[in-house]
């Protein structure tokens, strides 16, 4: 099935820069979540050069398909069917994961969703291992630069929820979800990749 498969153009871009950071975050085996997979280019990519992991990709109920065409056609063994997954559900039923993936949500969560996605981060993940979220991100309330402050106007014309979040609030989420930050990424295009790991409860 090669037709009509989604595309972002974004994600053909950061796909490898992103896949060398994570290589080494997921070095261990087992499954991970990805969480607002979106066109299936970022479960595809890294499924294909990890071997080792297990790739469950994940999205709102109202687009959790739209990565089935990116995963047909790639036809590898370790990526499971998608599920659906609001972050905003109060129990995420999901099977046993060792690690959270997500790339380009917190700005367009709300800022609910994106503290209910660090709730359940944290629920699902055992002392030690490890969450991964990329995207653009404010330091001390400045915009990283003038893209990243016109791409938050046009968010937030969009939906006044959505928004770049500032690596404060980001951080505080982190400490109250009992997730420590591990490293902090400066990543092309002004994006940035925040690695966090379970702290033991
Ligand atoms: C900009 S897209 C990013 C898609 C992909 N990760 C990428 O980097 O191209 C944002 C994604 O967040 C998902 N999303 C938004 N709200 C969500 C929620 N409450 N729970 C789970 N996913 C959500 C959307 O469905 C969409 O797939």
């Amino acid at each position: 099935m090669t037709d009509a498969k989604p595309y972002s153009q974004a994600c053909e871009n950061n796909k490898q820069v992103i896949l060398e950071k994570i290589t080494t975050v997921f070095s261990e085996s087992g499954t991970i979540l990805e969480i607002g997979t979106g066109t299936g280019q970022h479960a595809v990519h890294f499924a294909r050069h990890l071997p080792h992991l297990r790739w469950q990709p994940s999205d709102h109920p109202s687009n959790a398909q739209l990565c089935m065409p990116w995963l047909e056609d790639a036809d590898l063994p370790n990526i499971n069917t998608p599920l659906p997954l609001d972050v905003s559900s109060p129990d995420w039923q999901l099977p046993s994961t060792n690690g959270v993936f997500s790339a380009n949500t917190a700005h367009i969560m709300s800022w609910p969703e994106v503290e209910a996605m660090f709730r359940g981060v944290a629920a699902i993940l055992d002392a030690g291992e490890a969450f991964c979220l990329y995207g653009p991100f404010n330091y001390g309330g400045h915009f990283t630069s003038p893209s990243n402050q016109q791409f938050d106007a046009s968010l937030r014309r969009q939906n006044p929820v959505m928004g770049i979040r500032d690596m404060s609030d980001i951080m505080l989420l982190g400490k109250a979800t009992k997730l420590a930050m591990e490293n902090d990424f400066d990543m092309p295009a002004n994006n940035r990749l925040l690695v966090w790991r379970k702290l033991p409860s």
